[in-house]
């Protein structure tokens, strides 16, 4: 069979990136431009400016990943591109840039939905699909849980109704003046401090869905840092053992329903494999309880890289090999978010 060679974008929030994936599993290129530092003295993302810098960098972003591959326009077979969720702005620019690609050099146009790309991204380090497997999204912007059958099949089992886990990572971290962004700051602090120290609310723990809600949590950690009912303050007054305490606490709280859930969904979907994605699979305590309740349940663990769980359209060049396979194209009226055209799923 010919090898079929895939050009992704990715542009849904704060990273502009093109790749060249080769038949959904050889990673040619992966370029990875990051905002991080226009956004930092914001304390979050800024829309506009992502807009703005993705505009500035998706041409030389595009030129960079094909170089770095040693491909030319003419060896690619189809243009894969994020089209949602994400930063309306954001994913206009890739979504414009697709378009235009696909239309002045005769490619097939191939959306790619990108959480769904988060929840496959571990199949770029496997020699084998794993699928099925159950996969848990947890990121700046998402946290998912997934039943992944295949490529084709993937089913949203449950997700936030509120506050994405990186999110509430990021804003407690502000709470407890750790900076931007915050959960590599929390990760590292709590590791000093005690997780049972303060009993933090574990929202919907117990309830049979599997859905999460966070913004209860983050309240719980503002009203015990500033003091019941106030929404403005400051951490000055504690001790570094005491915001190591709230760092470790906070961090349990928001880690025991992501892996009760998840391994319940194995469960319920007889499932024996996890695959994990999402910029906060970084966060070493997230990863310890999911290898323990792993260990127990004798359920194989699929962490993927780092470099593969930020977003990277690596992951959409993976989901968009398979989804130009199975007959997926778009046509120019493409929008983010709306205006799909979607065939062959
Ligand atoms: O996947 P990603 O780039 O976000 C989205 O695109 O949505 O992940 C970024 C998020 C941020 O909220 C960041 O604070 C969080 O992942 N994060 C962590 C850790 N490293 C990154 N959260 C907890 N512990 C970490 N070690
Ligand atoms: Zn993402």
């Amino acid at each position: 069979m010919p090898m079929t060679r895939i050009l992704a974008i990715e542009t849904s929030c704060d990273e502009t990136s093109a790749a060249v994936v080769v038949d959904g599993r050889a990673v040619l290129s992966n370029v990875v431009s990051s905002q991080m530092d226009l956004h930092a003295k914001y304390g979050g993302v800024v829309p506009e400016i992502a807009a703005r810098a993705h505009i500035e960098k998706i041409g030389l972003i595009v030129e960079q990943a094909l170089q770095e591959a040693a491909v030319t326009y003419s060896d690619i077979d189809a243009i894969a591109v994020t089209d949602g969720p994400g930063l309306i702005g954001s994913l206009l620019i890739g979504v414009t840039a697709a378009k235009t690609l696909a239309l002045t050099l005769d490619k097939p146009l191939v959306p790619v939905d990108h959480i769904e790309a988060h929840a496959t991204s571990a199949a770029l380090v496997c020699d084998d699909d794993p699928w099925p497997a159950v996969s848990l999204v947890v990121s700046g912007g998402h946290t998912s849980i997934y039943h992944v059958a295949d490529y084709d099949h993937i089913e949203l089992m449950g997700q936030t109704y509120d506050d994405a886990a990186g999110e509430t990572f990021d804003k407690v971290a502000a709470i407890l003046d750790l900076g931007f962004p915050g959960g590599p700051a929390v990760d590292r602090v709590a590791k000093a401090g005690n997780p049972k120290a303060i009993r933090f609310p574990r929202t919907w723990l117990n309830e049979p869905h599997f859905n999460f809600s966070y913004s209860g949590l983050k309240t719980a950690v503002l009203y015990h840092v500033y003091g019941q009912g106030k929404k403005y303050g400051s951490a000055a007054h504690l001790s570094e053992q005491e915001i190591a305490d709230v760092a470790a606490s906070f961090q349990d709280a928001l880690i025991e329903p992501l892996v009760i859930k998840t391994a319940r969904a194995a469960a319920e979907r007889g499932v024996t494999t996890i695959c994990v994605g999402g910029g906060v699979a970084a966060n070493s305590a997230l990863r310890a309880a999911l290898q323990s309740a792993c260990d127990e349940r004798g359920l194989r663990l699929l962490l993927t890289p780092m470099k593969y769980c930020t977003d990277n359209a690596a992951m959409i060049g993976l989901l968009g090999h398979q989804r130009f396979l199975a007959g997926v194209r778009a046509d120019l009226t493409l929008e983010p978010r709306g205006g799909l055209v979607r065939t062959g799923r």
